[in-house]
């Protein structure tokens, strides 16, 4: 997935937004992953699930943090979250289906709190990163 200049000069402007609300976007990021699409909790047995979970707060946060690393390092996602590849792919070994849905939930959650900064081309930025994202994610399983 290339992202052009604009790609990346959309996804940080969006993310000078997002930034601020790690812990709030992130959490409910993760509450609608599990409502929606219930199959993605087998992956967190050991997580209290119930709304307002710390343990899903945490996590949230913890999630959004490494997308803002990815923001960061846009030019190089790769390196930046190599460990988290190996983690994913390696040890955790979930099933590369759950990123496109954790990428769709995560768009839902921007489109609710900033209308207004999803244009159609702010859109398909994010989609190009999300998707980048999870490619990294994803390309260490064997
Ligand atoms: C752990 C990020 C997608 C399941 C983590 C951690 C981060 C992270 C930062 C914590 C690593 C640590 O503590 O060292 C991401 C990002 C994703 C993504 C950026 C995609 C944008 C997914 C998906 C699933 C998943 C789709 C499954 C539905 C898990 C699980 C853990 C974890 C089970 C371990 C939780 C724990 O025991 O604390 N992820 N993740 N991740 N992730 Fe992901």
């Amino acid at each position: 997935m290339v992202l052009t200049p604009g790609d990346k000069a959309n996804v940080k402007a969006l993310w000078s937004k997002v930034g601020s609300h790690l812990e709030e976007y992130g959490s409910e990021t993760l509450e609608r992953l599990f409502a929606v699409y219930p199959s993605t909790k087998t992956y967190f047995p050991h997580f209290d699930l119930h709304q307002g979970s710390a343990q899903v707060r945490g996590h949230g946060k913890k999630v959004l943090s490494a997308l803002g690393d990815a923001v960061a390092h846009i030019d190089d996602i790769a390196t930046a979250l190599s460990k988290l590849s190996d983690l994913h792919a390696q040890t955790l070994r979930v099933d590369p289906v759950n990123f496109k849905l954790l990428n769709h939930c995560f768009l839902v959650v921007v489109a609710i709190h900033h209308p207004g900064a999803l244009t159609p081309e702010v859109h398909v930025s994010l989609d190009k990163f999300l998707t980048a994202v999870a490619t990294v994610l994803t390309s260490k399983y064997r």
